[in-house]
């Protein structure tokens, strides 16, 4: 079933309500009036592809109909912004590697690190972590220690890409020189500009489909670093809230979290000592 983009009829103003106000109870993810032509940009070509006649019944399909539980996870990744990049927000790596890195991986007593990155989009920040950790571990000749770095993600979509950890030549470009001969291959085939990371990292990498706002049992670990970059913009402060309390819970003391740059949790009163921009302890 598939039908034409140009009959997919405007949004009405009840469809755009339905679905946002789904969007944000389910997702968290604002979507106020402002951002309809956006909405209807990304589920047009959805409608018509399910051959459906207007936003109305897709939104009817993908949430209260059973054959629409494969379309539901095109909904999932088309509500959401996916921008990511390796090495984004450098100022944030740079203090790992300084600051924090060199505590863990010289600590004796310690047998592992684990690292929760909450809303990894396709991948490319996971990997910058594992990176920098896998290369902190060599250095120290710490071969009796391990970490694994869990990728957590409300797009379907998206966590495959990561699970398959192969890219764009041009996206890794953003990966320093020594970095990239140690961890990516480039693909034989010439024609197909693509590079995959070593299985040796990929084996640490663990990466799931969740929701922040929703039942994460999926996570069976305590975390000693936590990334939520760049997500919680889109939140309201409520649900702000919840993710970082539900964090909290997963996080080991004096664990740390990265919030995205533009992101602060100052004017919450959670047990956190701010100690870079948008870098925090657990107390
Ligand atoms: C802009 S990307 C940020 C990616 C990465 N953290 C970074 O800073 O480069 C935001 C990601 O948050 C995810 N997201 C949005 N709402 C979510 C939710 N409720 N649970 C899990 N992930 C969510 C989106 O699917 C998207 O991939």
């Amino acid at each position: 079933m598939s039908g034409n983009l140009a009959n997919v009829p405007p949004m009405t103003e009840n469809e755009r309500r339905a679905i946002s106000a789904y969007i944000e109870n389910e997702f968290g993810i604002r979507m106020p009036a402002i951002k309809k032509t956006l909405l209807e940009g990304r589920l047009a070509k959805r409608v018509a592809a399910c051959g459906l006649p207007d936003y109305g019944a897709y939104f009817d399909f993908v949430t209260k109909d059973l054959a629409g539980q494969d379309e539901y996870l095109h909904f999932m990744d088309l509500v959401s912004t996916h921008e990511t990049s390796f090495f984004r927000e450098q100022r944030h790596f740079d203090f790992l590697s300084r600051n924090v890195l060199p505590a863990l991986c010289g600590d004796e007593g310690r047998r592992s690190i684990s690292v929760l990155c909450a809303a990894c989009s396709t991948g490319e920040e996971a990997y910058t972590l594992g990176m920098l950790i896998d290369s902190s571990l060599r250095e120290r000749r710490r071969n009796d220690m391990s970490f694994f770095v869990e990728g957590l993600d409300l797009s379907n979509k998206a966590v495959n890409i990561a699970e398959r950890g192969v890219y764009l030549s041009e996206r890794i470009k953003k990966i320093p020189d020594e970095l990239q001969k140690r961890y990516v291959m480039t693909s034989k085939d010439r024609t197909k500009d693509l590079c995959r990371f070593v299985p040796e990292l990929r084996r640490n990498m663990r990466f799931h489909t969740g929701n922040l706002l929703g039942d994460l049992a999926l996570l069976q670990h305590f975390y000693d670093i936590v990334f939520c970059r760049n997500v919680l913009i889109y939140f309201d402060r409520s649900n702000q809230h919840r993710v970082i309390a539900t964090l909290l819970n997963r996080m080991h003391p004096d664990s740390f979290l990265f919030l995205g740059h533009s992101e602060t949790m100052l004017s919450f009163d959670f047990p956190l000592r701010s100690v870079a921009h948008s870098v925090y302890i657990k107390k």
